[in-house]
Parts: structure tokens; sequence; C-alpha cells
């Protein structure tokens, strides 16, 4: 343990009483001095820490920061969040993890922002999110799969943040093909995943997540975006938040990898928002419209066309009409054609 979480260790236990500078100096080893630069450092880190003459140090607050200690505190993982890289500012965490994989960190790797210059969505597209605002991480995974499989990690991850979410915040979100988590119908959360793979073997895979925590409503694209914030009216904790996202993936990537895919695909469909659905899938210039009748064990999405057969898609993007989307309605005009996920 870095000596600064060791005196923060410290520091917790005794909290709200104080702890005497003399028992942190004898516990961690050190010179007084040493111990009060320390005190200094968790200062700047943003801590609350009271000194006082003859008493010593009680913790007073703690900082709205995802910082490595706090997330550490209580998660209770065994490899998601066990390492953890932690940059206040990063072009894209995602891009931080991919060299990090590459490099040889190990499976559940967590990196983590509080805000990207140069966030990344899925296709080509930028996600911006304001400092301190949201959750913005990404975590690598090695999978022992084929790389055929390795999509179904997307769903997985979507499966377990909405579980997340819907425990610390009582909101529910529904999932719309492949990944986007949607609360009133508008994007409250993202998934981002990117892989190195052999012909037989996927090498690593990087989840990028970036979730929309306290973010105002002036800040949000109001046809598009949300934040959790906005929907419960309230601001939200986004450290418990990342925990519970972290022992969430982290248990449904376990039973992924032991059970196949059949039980994630039952939970994805439960929050599925468009199976059912009538719905337009763009791939590429070409649009398809038909009745969304799932996805089979694979993934893929289960699209029946108007003239009977039905097509299997491994990717597109999807938008359906919100209010007389139900099969045997009419449609009465679409949605707009692309989601975005940039706010503001
Ligand atoms: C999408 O819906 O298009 C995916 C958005 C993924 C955004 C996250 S934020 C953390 C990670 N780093 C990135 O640059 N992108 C992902």
């Amino acid at each position: 343990m870095a000596e600064p979480d060791h005196l923060l260790g410290m520091l917790r236990r005794h909290a709200p009483s104080f702890v005497s500078g003399e028992d942190v100096r004898r516990e961690l080893d050190v010179s007084r001095q040493a111990v009060w630069k320390q005190v200094q450092h968790l200062r700047r880190l943003g801590y609350g820490v009271e000194g006082r003459p003859h008493q010593g140090y009680r913790l007073l607050s703690v900082p709205d920061r995802l910082l490595p200690a706090e997330i550490h505190y209580g998660l209770g993982t065994v490899t998601f969040g066990q390492r953890i890289v932690y940059l206040e500012r990063t072009p894209s965490t995602s891009d931080t993890a991919r060299d990090l994989a590459r490099q040889g960190a190990p499976e559940g790797t967590l990196v983590v922002a509080e805000e990207q210059t140069a966030g990344r969505g899925r296709r080509g597209r930028s996600w911006h999110c304001p400092f301190g605002r949201g959750l913005l991480f990404s975590l690598i995974l090695r999978p022992a799969v084929r790389p055929s499989r390795a999509p179904q990690v997307t769903m997985v991850a979507a499966v377990a943040l909405a579980l997340a979410i819907e425990k610390v915040t009582g909101l529910a979100p529904g999932i719309k093909w492949p990944n986007d988590l949607l609360l009133e119908g508008k994007k409250v959360c993202g998934i981002l995943t990117e892989l190195d793979a052999e012909p037989e073997s996927v090498s690593q895979v990087v989840i990028g997540v970036g979730v929309n925590v306290n973010i105002a409503a002036e800040d949000l694209d109001p046809h598009r975006a949300t934040s959790l914030q906005v929907q419960a009216g309230q601001a939200m904790g986004r450290l418990r938040l990342l925990q519970e996202a972290l022992r969430q993936m982290e248990e449904w990537y376990g039973v992924w990898q032991t059970g196949g895919f059949s039980v994630i695909r039952t939970e994805w469909q439960r929050r599925a928002l468009i199976v059912d659905r009538l719905v337009r899938v763009r791939l590429g210039d070409t649009v398809l419209a038909g009745r969304a009748a799932g996805v089979d064990e694979e993934g893929a999405l289960l699209l029946d066309l108007p003239d009977g057969t039905r097509r299997r898609l491994l990717a597109g993007e999807v938008t359906f009409e919100e209010s007389y989307g139900r099969a045997g309605h009419q449609p009465g005009g679409w949605a707009e054609e692309e989601w975005e996920c940039r706010q503001g």
C-alpha cells in the first residue's frame, strides 16, 4: 500500500475521531515530518484533513474525485478495478487502456479520468462530458473466446451497467441494440468496445464506458441525451456507481465466460427497447426497415423484413419510432436517423 493510502486508511478507521501524530508515525514507520508531508499530499488531492496540536489528525471530508484509494475502498472485486490508472485529464481512457494492454497490463486494469479532451464514441463520433460530471472509464479484458464471440462482451457490459445504474439510482435504463442505455428515450450511457485479435483468439478487449451522471440539463442535447441527475432530480454519487459498475461487470463477465451467452441474452432481451418493435437499421448507405425479433445466440440482431425474410445483423445503427413503434402500429414518423452521443 502506498504511504498516503495507508495514512488515509488510518484516518478512515478513526473518523470522526482524531488519530495522534505519534500513532501515525509509529504505524507508518516514518518521521513526523514525513507524516506532515503526507497530510499535505492528501489535502492537495482534496481531502479535508484537520490537524490539531496534542490531538493529531482527523478526516473531515473526501473529494468528489474518482481517486484510486476511494475506488478501492469497499470495492470487493477480485480483478476488475484492482489495478487503477487515474488521470485527471486525458485524450481518451480507451487509448490509454489500449496502449497499456499492448504493454501487457492484466485483465481488470481500469483507466479512469475526470475529463477527456478527445473522447471517442462509436462510428467516429466524439464523446464529451464536463470535468468531474460523469463516469469515463475503460477496462482491459482478455476473454478466452474466439474473435467472433468478442462482440458479445458489449452486451455483457450493457446488462451489467443497466443493473448497476438501477441498483444505485433506482432508475431502470433500457438497452438499444447493441450497446446504448437509454432513459425516457434519451441516451445516458454509451459503450465502445475495441479489440486486438488474432485469427483464432482475442488478445485484448478494451471496454470504454461513458455515463452521464451529474450533467445539468443545459449541458445536454435535449433531444438525444440525458443524465442520471436530470432523471432523478438530484446529484448522484459517481464513486458508488463506478464501484457497482465494476462489481456487476465482473460478475456478468464471469457468467459469460463460464456459462456462455444464453443467460446474458435473456437478461439483455429483458431490458431491450427494440424487441418486437418496428425499427430502421442503417448499414453504411443502406437502411433496412423491419420488426426487431430479438438477438440470436451469438448476439446478432434478428430483423424481420416486410417481404417475410429474416436478416441477421452483426452491426448497424438502430433507430426506432418512439411512440408508435410497436409492431402492429403504423409508424407515425421516425426518430432521428442518427443517435448522437455528444452533449452540448
Ligand atoms: C458510444 O455510444 O458511441 C460509445 C461512447 C463511449 C464513450 C467512452 S468514455 C470512456 C471511453 N473513452 C473514450 O474515448 N470513449 C469511451
